[in-house]
């Protein structure tokens, strides 16, 4: 198995770390266009090999796409970051044409990989990494529900003093502050409703520091996140390598499920070897459709900026 991610600066790096201590693939390739950068962390990476007890083999490569040759699945992490009060929107016009050049250089050395797309804004890459490559559906995934997710179950578990390991929550929609929807209505503690614990208060308090979630670490930490961010793309590479079929929040591209057609947004999708291979059709109430449709009118008018470009 080989897995290559594109991109070696911290979320890309932090993607390939948690890959590697997984040995989730025999080999993993980090390219940058940066001279150097891959290759050293990387070599850094393959130091703590020993230390960490890990076989899979890491090479750097600058910008040399033959070096990737042959790869099962690809993460795409390249991109700015977001900076403290910038919305991952305002990435798309330096994005897209990153994004679109490594899908093209990907493909002529892996014409079948799966590639999953992390650089922001997340759902606009996704739509643009589809509709440019032209690959089936089920090859293109997009990571940003699998992370909103996972930041949801924390902010429940702050407020519930439990593990979150215990919770299961899914946040659908857009990867955006205002487009991501964290269904508190689904969420569960070991099966039972978050909602029979939580004040209506609590729960808005929940899905409000969920949504801003990637924002609130952006202004402490002076960047975009990197740490769960990575380790939300490490899950779907395991879950594709091992053919886990679990299920995750992924953007994916929606032919009429959930009202919508001609767009990637955040459903519930079962992730094996074959990419994405089902959409869950969860029965939204018309307050949660509405907010969806909200959402994917938002994403729509992002993915038609991407003509303009
Ligand atoms: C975040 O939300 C990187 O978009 C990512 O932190």
């Amino acid at each position: 198995m080989k897995v290559t991610v594109v991109g070696a600066g911290a979320v890309g790096a932090t993607c390939a770390d948690n890959i590697a201590r997984k040995e989730l693939c025999t080999e993993l390739v980090l390219l940058d266009i940066k001279e150097g950068f891959a290759e050293g962390k990387a070599q850094d990476m393959m130091q703590t090999a020993t230390l960490l007890g890990f076989d899979t083999k890491i090479t750097g490569s600058t910008n040399d796409y033959s070096k990737t040759a042959g790869s099962d699945v690809v993460v795409i992490t390249s991109g700015l970051p977001r900076k403290p009060g910038m919305t991952r929107e305002e990435l798309i016009g330096t994005n897209a044409g990153i994004v679109k050049g490594v899908c093209e250089n990907i493909l002529k050395y892996s014409p079948n990989a799966i590639i999953i797309v992390i650089s922001n804004p997340m759902d606009t890459m996704t739509y643009l990494a589809l509709t440019a490559t032209g690959l089936p559906k089920n090859r293109i995934i997009g990571m940003g529900g699998t992370l909103d997710s996972s930041r949801f179950k924390y902010q429940l578990s702050q407020h519930l003093k439990c593990s979150p390991a215990d919770l299961n929550a899914l946040v659908v929609g857009g990867h955006g502050d205002t487009t991501m929807i964290p269904l508190i209505r689904y969420a569960t503690w070991n099966s039972a409703p978050v909602t029979d614990f939580l004040s209506a208060e609590q729960q808005q308090q929940i899905v409000n520091d969920t949504m801003v979630g990637g924002a609130t670490l952006t202004k402490l930490i002076g960047t975009s996140a990197w740490y769960a961010p990575g380790a939300a793309g490490a899950a779907l590479v395991e879950s594709i390598v091992r053919d886990e079929k679990k299920l995750f929040t992924c953007c994916v591209s929606l032919e009429g499920e959930y009202g919508q057609n001609d767009i990637c947004l955040g459903v519930p999708v079962t992730i094996g070897k074959n990419g994405w291979e089902k959409i869950i059709d969860l029965k939204l109430n018309e307050e949660e459709q509405a907010a969806f449709n909200k959402s994917a009118d938002a994403v729509r008018n992002m993915n038609d900026v991407l003509k303009t470009l």
